[in-house]
């Protein structure tokens, strides 16, 4: 375990944003740090957040409290069922090597959602989705700290309130669970999810589609369309896609005939951000150090790894002022803003 006092969170944001915790605890031992928790009970009566790999934040100053950072990260088969493996991991676990990981054991379901940045642990809370498929789907069971009675308690997938973007960790459970372990029901016959129209492209008759094949066709769409945080500070999609409904939805296509979105088949319609944004004319533009992205407009960049998190959240305010007096529609941020 460290105990480290401000402590520079640059190499802990996939923004690469250069600002201070006041206090910075990880941990790779479970229990030592759960006795730890009990003994420092008043840290987390005081401002904290858990963070995996920062894929997902962005910081506007420095952070006047503790950042907890899980780096367990144990995997491996609980259960066997005919049909089925359940397969559990630890909640600092790199998402993308655990999806790997998961196909080498022949467990199949979670290809879709590779090379995603970010934990295991950060994939529940914040419900990972790409290319048709949401993390929630697979989650048999959670494993979390109780923040108010430090336990470890168990959570079951259809418990932790799954939809877009969203589960009980951002709501009910909001800084009051620690994730520490998911197990996730995982096929052991392959069912390949090729809806998603930017896979289709890459489905030819003559080759068989397998669960390695998408995680390879997944790979390679995600590295052109999108920027490597190693390379180009970015926390992936900036906005949500808003969701609207019938009324709004034909209003707006009136308007706008050649409008992007999916619709939901319960009266809602959810519509693409990127659109709307590329459509403004956004794509490229730059704010201070701060841009948006050539070939994704949902993605905002710290282009030459300069821009403050003030420059990015400018820049954000400028294109939802714009999308809102073009489209009257509200973009709100998917990334935390801290
Ligand atoms: N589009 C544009 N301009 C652009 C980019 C896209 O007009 O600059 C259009 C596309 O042609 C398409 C539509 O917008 O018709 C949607 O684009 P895309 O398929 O790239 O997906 P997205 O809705 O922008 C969502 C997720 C991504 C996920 C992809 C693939 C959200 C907020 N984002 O993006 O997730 O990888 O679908 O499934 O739901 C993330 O959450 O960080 C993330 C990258």
């Amino acid at each position: 375990m460290k105990d480290i006092p401000n402590y520079c969170l640059k190499s802990l944001n996939t923004f690469k944003i250069d600002v201070n915790a006041d206090r910075f605890i990880s941990f790779d031992n479970l229990y030592e740090f759960l006795l730890f928790a009990k003994e420092n009970k008043n840290i987390f009566k005081q401002k904290f957040i858990v963070t995996g790999e920062g894929s997902n934040l962005l910081f506007t100053k420095d952070f006047n409290g503790t950042v907890i950072h899980p780096e367990t990260n144990i995997f491996g088969i609980l259960k066997e069922t005919d049909t089925h493996y359940i397969v559990q991991s630890e909640a600092g676990l790199k998402w993308d090597d655990f999806v790997d990981e998961t196909l080498k054991l022949r467990a199949y379901g979670l290809e879709n959602l590779s090379l995603i940045p970010g934990t295991v642990g950060a994939s529940v809370v914040q419900n990972i989705g790409a290319y048709g498929v949401e993390v929630g789907d697979f989650v048999d069971k959670i494993k979390y700290i109780c923040l108010e009675e430090f336990v470890i308690k168990t959570i079951t997938g259809e418990d932790c309130g799954f939809s877009y973007r969203n589960s009980i960790f951002k709501n009910e459970l909001k800084n009051k669970a620690i994730v520490v372990a998911v197990d996730f029901k995982l096929k052991k016959k392959p069912e390949c999810n090729t809806n998603y129209a930017d896979i289709q492209s890459y489905v030819a008759d003559n080759v068989p589609v397998t669960p390695m094949f998408i995680r390879d066709v997944v790979i390679k769409i995600r590295n052109k369309k999108l920027p490597d945080p190693d390379i180009i500070g970015n926390a992936g999609s900036f906005f949500k896609n808003p969701v609207i409904d019938k009324l709004q939805f034909d209003d707006l296509l009136i308007k706008f005939s050649d409008l992007r979105y999916y619709d939901l088949h319960n009266g809602k319609y959810k519509i693409a951000a990127a659109w709307l944004i590329d459509v403004c004319g956004f794509k490229g533009f730059e704010h201070k150090g701060a841009a948006v992205h050539e070939n994704q407009a949902l993605v905002l960049i710290n282009k030459l790894g300069q821009a403050k998190g003030q420059d990015i959240k400018e820049l954000a305010d400028i294109i939802q002022n714009k999308v809102q007096a073009k489209f009257g529609l509200i973009l709100e941020p998917e990334v935390i803003i801290l």
